[in-house]
Parts: structure tokens; sequence; C-alpha cells
């Protein structure tokens, strides 16, 4: 009795973010994690929205569900459809020189998602995560954290709207901030049952996954988004491996103040072997990674991926393939973006009319360009390109349109108490700078998003500065301060008066 116990608990399906291994069946059971870990199934009515509200087309990877799990992306869309817009958080741990395809997944969704929506994106390299849990130098985490974002980037990422960053290089205050309020919503005992941490994790590992949690926040990227925690909402697309990550950020999300993160969950892309094995940079037969030639893709494939076919010609020809654990046929799943096609391909092959042979070669077919395109694309990602991703003094205008209604309000309520009526200003970001050189941009506000909401710490500084500040009638000041005012004032009158006597003359001239 107690055997069989153990040898059923030893079959157990395990999804973690640090190990993922099939069940006795060798396959991994979706339908149970999903009942699990307590997401929901994405169902055709979402996606149905997600087409009409970006009116796009739902990519492969969505349409064939193969991210077919989520929390809350439903919200994350009810508000977009009512122009509310979010940002997009996702990451990478560089543990390895190269990705493998099953890394693609994610980032190739992400851009497909950043496209779609037009939101801004920001993805965390955990170059201090692979440090903790792997036999690695942290120079070298570091060093591959930007190798890896090479691959990251040659995905296709617009470097206006994407902020890559490193933690061990970005970790700043507002960052800092973040981790330490999460961490103290979380006990030991949680973490424990969460991460499944023992006696002998070293206390790094422990203390990990706030860093994690922490970019689920607006407010850990002030040149972004500003410097109020629910400027935005955030939507994390990811493997179903990172959700233990997310659920305990989301646990603690209202006590910290801010917005439970939203998540899109796909599948694994299985190991080359079969979906009970494990794609690992030790064994290079066991994945193609997106630096192998056109030789080895064709060889591992030939070699090396595990088959669903007949043993013989004739068994094929009789039996058909078990399409559930063939492992090209999986692939071109993910990566063969006819529908047509990979209908057709599935009929014939699981009927028997294809070989195994021949399913290889349309694999090979399929990943080689896919693969050499990628890498030119990399060998475009100079250092000076990669910089621009890196840099966290991005332009902060390019964001303004995610904060329009509140600055629209925010603009009016400034215009209103400078006396200058009712805002017909176009040039809304012009009016911001403006707006914040009278006022004298504060030290808070130095480096951070113009026009994003304001937070409750910082207006509460600003009213105290003001009160401290506050020029007494008649100083030097004060008189300095209402000059420029006025002669801001005066400016913009004169603007409107010549508006009005062009439109007035032009009435004239129609009337005549
Ligand atoms: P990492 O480097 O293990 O994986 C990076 C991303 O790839 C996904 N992934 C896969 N997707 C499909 N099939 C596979 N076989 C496969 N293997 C990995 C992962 O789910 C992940 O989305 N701790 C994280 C880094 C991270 C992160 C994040 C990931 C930091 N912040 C936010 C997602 C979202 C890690 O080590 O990922």
């Amino acid at each position: 009795m107690t055997t069989t116990t153990e040898e059923e608990e030893e079959s157990e399906q395990v999804v973690t973010p640090w190990d993922v291994s099939a069940g006795a069946d060798g396959k991994i059971d979706y339908a149970k994690l999903v009942r699990e870990f307590g997401c929901s199934e994405i169902d055709k009515n979402l996606i149905e929205r997600i087409e009409m509200c970006t009116q796009t087309k739902a990519h492969p990877f969505l349409r064939r569900g193969l991210f077919f799990a989520h929390r809350e992306l439903d919200e994350i869309v009810t508000a977009y459809e009512k122009g509310e817009k979010f940002y997009l958080y996702t990451g990478r741990g560089p543990s390895s020189e190269s990705l493998h395809l099953g890394h693609l997944v994610p980032f190739q969704f992400t851009k497909w998602l950043q496209d779609a929506f037009k939101v801004p994106l920001v993805i965390q390299l955990t170059d201090d995560e692979k440090f903790l849990w792997k036999d690695l130098q942290l120079e070298d985490c570091r060093r591959l954290a930007r190798e890896n974002a090479k691959d990251i980037a040659a995905c296709g990422f617009n470097p206006e709207t994407t902020f890559i960053f490193a933690d061990a290089s970005y970790m700043c205050s507002s960052f800092y901030v973040n981790m330490v309020k999460i961490a103290k919503c979380v006990t030991f005992n949680q973490a424990k049952g969460i991460f499944g941490f023992t006696g002998d994790s070293n206390i790094g590992q422990i203390g990990f996954p706030p860093v994690q949690a922490a970019p689920s926040f607006p407010d850990c990227f002030p040149h972004m988004f500003g410097m109020n925690k629910k400027s935005l909402k955030c939507l994390i697309p990811c493997a179903i491996d990172q959700d233990p990550y997310f659920r305990m950020t989301r646990d603690v999300s209202h006590r910290i103040g801010g917005y439970k993160p939203a998540l899109v969950e796909s599948r694994f892309f299985p190991a080359l072997k079969g979906e009970s094995g494990k794609m690992s940079a030790s064994d290079p037969t066991s994945a193609i990674y997106v630096t192998d030639t056109a030789k080895e893709i064709k060889n591992k494939i030939n070699k090396h991926a595990f088959s669903g076919g007949g043993a013989t010609i004739e068994e094929q020809r009789e039996n058909g393939a078990n399409l559930e654990v063939d492992v090209p046929w999986k692939w071109l799943n993910f990566f063969l973006e006819d529908d047509e096609k990979l209908k057709e391909i599935g009929e014939k092959y699981g009927s028997g009319e294809m070989l195994t042979g021949e399913i290889k070669q349309i694999l090979v077919d399929v990943l080689t360009p896919m693969v050499e395109d990628h890498q030119k694309r990399r060998a475009l990602v100079t250092d000076e390109v990669l910089d621009v991703y890196f840099n966290p003094t991005k332009t902060p205008k390019v964001f303004l349109d995610l904060f329009r209604e509140y600055e629209e309000k925010e603009f009016g309520k400034w215009e209103k108490k400078k006396g200058g009526g009712d805002s017909e200003n176009d040039d809304l970001c012009a009016a911001l700078e403006e707006k914040m050189k009278l006022e004298g941009a504060t030290e808070n506000e130095e480096g951070c998003a113009i026009g994003a909401p304001k937070s409750e710490d910082w207006l509460r500084i600003r009213k105290e500065r003001m009160q401290r500040d506050a020029p007494t009638e008649g100083s030097k000041s004060a008189l300095k301060k209402a000059a420029k005012i006025k002669a801001a004032a005066e400016k913009k009158a004169a603007e409107k008066a010549a508006k009005a006597a062009a439109r007035g003359e032009a009435a004239t001239c129609n009337k005549n």
C-alpha cells in the first residue's frame, strides 16, 4: 500500500517556476493545473472580444488554445473596450547563452499583444534569480542578461514603448519600496506553501519572489508610468509555470494599494524528445536553440524528435500517428501559421497517409527560415540599439496618450486656476511641459513620466512644499512668478484673439 502511494507520488506531474515534469502518462494535465492553480480557461467569446476591440485577427497561439488560461484577462479587455489602456510585463531568467524555441513563445505572443493593443511593455531579466538558483557567478548572469536581451529585442519589440531591465542594474528606490511592501505581506509559511522552500533554501531564494512580483505595479517605472500605483493595470503573458509568483502578487495587491495583475498563460512548448522530458542547455539534443544552424536543426529533428508515428512504414500506413504525443506535430501547431495546411497535415499524418519522415521534413522547412530570420534580426541588435531598450530616462512624452483623460482634467484645472479659460490647446504635450516649467518641476517629478496621475504621496509633498515656500506678497520670487504667469496668460490670450480674428475674417469672406 505504502509502495503504491510512493509510486503515485513519484509519477505526479510537477509544475513550478523551476521544475516542470509530466505525470506517469508522459503528459501535462492542463485541466488539472487550471483547477489546482485556480485560474480560468480562455473561451471563444473572450478571443472574439479581443479581436473586436483590437481589430486584429487573433494570434495562432490564441486561436489554437496554446495560450489557454488567464486571470482577469476579461477585465483588462472590458476596461480596454471603454478606452482604458494597460501595460504588459513579461520576463526571462538569463541562465544560458541563447534561448530555445520554447522561450520564443511568450515573447512572440507579447509582441503580438503590444502591436494589437498598442500598449507599452516592460521586460524583466532576473539575473539575480539565476544567480541564487544556479551554479553561476553573478557577473556571468549579468552578462547573460544582456546577451539574452539581444534575442528578445530581435523579436521586434517597439524600442519607443519597450523598457528592458536587469534586476542587478535597475534596482531603484521605487522598485525597492514595492518589494519591501510586498515582502511584509507574505509569511515564510505561505512562501513555503507556494514555492516549496525548505530549510535548505538559501535566504536569497526565499526573499526573491517580491522581486518578480514588484514590476506588476506601474510605480516601479516612474519614467514610464509616473508614481501612482494605480496609474495603469498590468497584463502578464507567460507560460503557466510562472503562475505561483503572480498568485502571490495578486493576494497582496490590495494590501499594498495596487491593482491585481492580470495574466494570460500558455501551455509548454514540449522538449524535442517528448513532453515528459525537459529542454535543457546541458543536453543540446533536447531542444533547438535560436543559434542553431540549418544543419543542426535538420539533424536534431530527424534524429531526436519524439515520434508518435508507427514503428514501420506498414504500421504507420495501417494505424496512423498518435498526434497526442508526436513532437513534430505539436511543434507545427506552434509555428506553422497556415491553419488550412496544419489541418491537412493533421488529417493525413493521423490517418497514415503521411509518413513520419514527411512531417519531419515539413517541420525542418518551417523552422529553418524562422530561426535564420531571427539570427539576421539579432545581428542588427548592436549595443547602441540595446541601450535604447535599457534606457531608464526614455522620453516620457511617448506615453502621454496612456493618460490622456487624466491629463485633460489636470490641464483644464490648471488653466482655470491660471485664468486662461477652457483648453483649446491641441498640443497637450507642449502645454503640459509649459505647465511643469511654470510650476517648477519638483524633486519628485524629475525623471517622472509627464502627465501621469500623481500619487497620494506626491500630492501631499507638493502641498507641504507649496505651504512652506508660499511667497510673501511683494517678495522677489512672488513677483517673478506672477510676471511669468501673466506673460504666459497674455501670450495665450493674444493667440486666442488672433485665432478668433482669423475665424472672423474667414466668415466675412464666406458671406461675401
Ligand atoms: P524563464 O527564463 O524560465 O522563461 C522565460 C519565459 O518563457 C516561458 N517558458 C516557456 N514557454 C513555453 N514553453 C516552454 N517550454 C517554456 N519554457 C519557459 C516562461 O514561462 C517565461 O514566460 N522567472 C522567470 C523570468 C521572469 C518572468 C517575469 C517571466 C521574470 N519576470 C514575468 C514571465 C513573466 C524565468 O526564469 O523565466
